[in-house]
């Protein structure tokens, strides 16, 4: 039997974020990706999941953004989902200074009535320094982006920006839990993911080398083999 599984993109993204998993794991999972732009708290994205997910029961991955509204999830409905995966996200709330930048990149996409300037200035921070220029890998981030729409990325940004302090919580989690982040994760750092790790009790915490903030699309190969591997985990 495949395993049902939901797929929760980050900012600015889309299912295509998911789109090398969704192709390599169709022998052993069914699929649903959250649509996460009406939203403008962890809160409604999380109830979205729990309202719309086509399971009853499923095997729960979130990256980034998705990460954040797993554990939404995790607190609100832990007995629905039988695993989790937490890939290049954190567990602690923004500080000042990173909300402040927030409402900057609104500023500029409002603005600028586009994400042209955003994604340019987001870029270097999104993925390993050695794919900045690589065009087809920008092409599918700037069409999440356009996909996403600027009151999409604000209301995204909105519920960011309020969302809590997930710390407290993770120790009750019971499902098997991969925490993966990209060695190079700019974002969202390698010490973020040991933080998560060391408070999930039946937790792995896998580390995908040249690799920055967006591992599914940088690293595809390593990224399906580490979710292949945790579909089959034993809880
Ligand atoms: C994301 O990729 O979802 C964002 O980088 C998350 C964030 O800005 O905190």
């Amino acid at each position: 039997m495949k395993h049902p599984l939901v797929l929760v993109p980050g900012l600015l993204c889309d299912a295509a974020l998911w789109g090398p998993q969704v192709e390599a794991l169709a022998d052993v999972a069914d699929f649903w990706v959250p649509e996460l732009r009406t939203q403008r708290s962890m809160r409604e994205m999380g109830q979205t999941v729990l309202d719309e997910a086509p399971f009853s029961a499923f095997a729960l991955a979130g990256l980034s953004m998705g990460g954040y509204v797993a554990m939404e999830v995790m607190r609100r409905a832990p007995e629905r989902v039988t695993r989790l995966a937490l890939l290049d996200t954190r567990a602690t709330p923004d500080t000042e200074e990173e909300s402040d930048r927030r409402r900057e990149l609104i500023r500029l996409a409002r603005a600028e009535r586009g994400f042209t300037p955003v994604t340019n200035r987001m870029l270097p921070l999104l993925v390993h320094p050695s794919r900045v220029k690589d065009t087809s890998l920008v092409k599918i981030i700037r069409g999440m982006a356009e996909h996403t729409g600027i009151e999409g990325f604000v209301r995204q940004q909105t519920a960011i920006i309020g969302r809590p302090d997930s710390r407290p919580g993770l120790s009750a989690i019971k499902a098997p839990t991969l925490v993966l982040c990209g060695r190079e994760d700019a974002i969202t750092p390698l010490a973020r993911h040991e933080e998560m790790a060391a408070l999930i009790p039946a937790s792995r915490l896998e580390i995908v080398e040249a690799c920055g903030h967006l591992s599914t699309l940088e690293r595809p190969g390593e990224v399906n083999r580490a979710l292949r591997s945790w579909l089959g985990w034993n809880p």
